[in-house]
This record gives C-alpha cells, sequence and structure tokens, in this order.
C-alpha cells in the first residue's frame, strides 16, 4: 500500500525551516503533498498561486525528491483534501511550546473529523525561531530576509516589495 502524508500550511511565505520539515517527510513516505491552505480570514501578502510556484521552484532548487506533490487547497477542511488523495497522516513542524499548544487542537478536531492522524516533526534547531510572519515584517521593512527563506523567496519579495 502507498504511504501518502500532508504537510499543510499557509506559507505565506515558504521558509527554509518549512523546507526542512518536507524534506524530511519526503524521506518517509511514498508520495508528500505539500498544501498551501487558502485561509479567507487572513490577509495574505502572496497570492495562493505564487505560494505554490514558491514552493516548486525551492524544492527543485533544494534538489529535494520528486515524490513531492504541491498543490492549494480552499474548499473548505483540510480532512477533505486528505481523503481524496488517499492521506491518512499529516505531518506539522514544531518549533516550540506555543506550536503544541497551537497545532493540539487542530490534530485532535482532523482525527474526531475523518481519523487522520497529525505526526509532529521537529526542524532542524537553526530554523526553530523562523517563522513566516518574521519573513513578512523583516521584508515589509526593507531588511534582508535571505537567511531565513529559499533563495527564490528572497527574490520574489525583492522585487514585489516597495
Ligand atoms: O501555516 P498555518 O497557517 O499554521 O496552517 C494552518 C492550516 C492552514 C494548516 C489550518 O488552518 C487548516 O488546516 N485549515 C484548513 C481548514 C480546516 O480544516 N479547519 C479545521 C481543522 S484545523
Amino acid at each position: 500500500m502507498s504511504r501518502i502524508a500532508v504537510v499543510p500550511g499557509s506559507f505565506d511565505p515558504v521558509t527554509l525551516g518549512h523546507l526542512d520539515v518536507i524534506a524530511r517527510a519526503a524521506d518517509l513516505y511514498d508520495t508528500l503533498h505539500v498544501v498551501v491552505v487558502h485561509n479567507p480570514s487572513k490577509s495574505a501578502l502572496i497570492p495562493v498561486d505564487q505560494r505554490v510556484m514558491l514552493i516548486e521552484k525551492a524544492i527543485h532548487a533544494a534538489g529535494l525528491p520528486n515524490n513531492i506533490v504541491v498543490a492549494s487547497w480552499s474548499e473548505g477542511l483540510l480532512v477533505d483534501y486528505c481523503t481524496q488523495v488517499g492521506a491518512k497522516v499529516v505531518i506539522k513542524g514544531i518549533r516550540n511550546q506555543a506550536d503544541v499548544t497551537y497545532e493540539t487542537p487542530m490534530a485532535l478536531v482532523n482525527r474526531n473529523l475523518a481519523g487522520i492522524e497529525t505526526l509532529f516533526m521537529l526542524p532542524e534547531p537553526g530554523h526553530a525561531y523562523v517563522s513566516s510572519s518574521l519573513v513578512r515584517q523583516v521584508a515589509a521593512l526593507g531588511g534582508d530576509v535571505r537567511p531565513y527563506v529559499p533563495h527564490v523567496v528572497a527574490e520574489h519579495l525583492d522585487a514585489h516589495s516597495g
């Protein structure tokens, strides 16, 4: 049986921490779906289709394996996407206790809704303080985001700033 997992997120933008988790998860499963979830209640910096494109380019540039599918989902529950693609597992990166607190209710709801299990994965400690919101803030104020994001993302933010 093919083992399929989903790494969901806003990825606004994808960071080196995300990419680290994606690489580790892709090693463990036959197919890994990286899913940009559109959250209508969050105002986004980067449109969803461009977030998907940036993740695809970053995965390619990092030489990650070709068992990774990048997609977007705006049609409701994440578990519906998981069921549609035959995934029984969601993987989320955990940087600190705050992430555990934030992720735990979602993980339990996803299990109650559809029996989808969530596995928490530790990224490389060097990425532990990196978040998309921090990157957005640094970019908005003209700072250098290159230590935190894939090269293509830094270029994209550079080209679209100001
Ligand atoms: O990167 P984020 O913003 O922390 O990711 C959160 C995300 C998108 C994974 C979460 O909000 C989500 O799964 N949204 C889809 C809607 C859904 O299924 N909600 C119910 C269970 S949380």
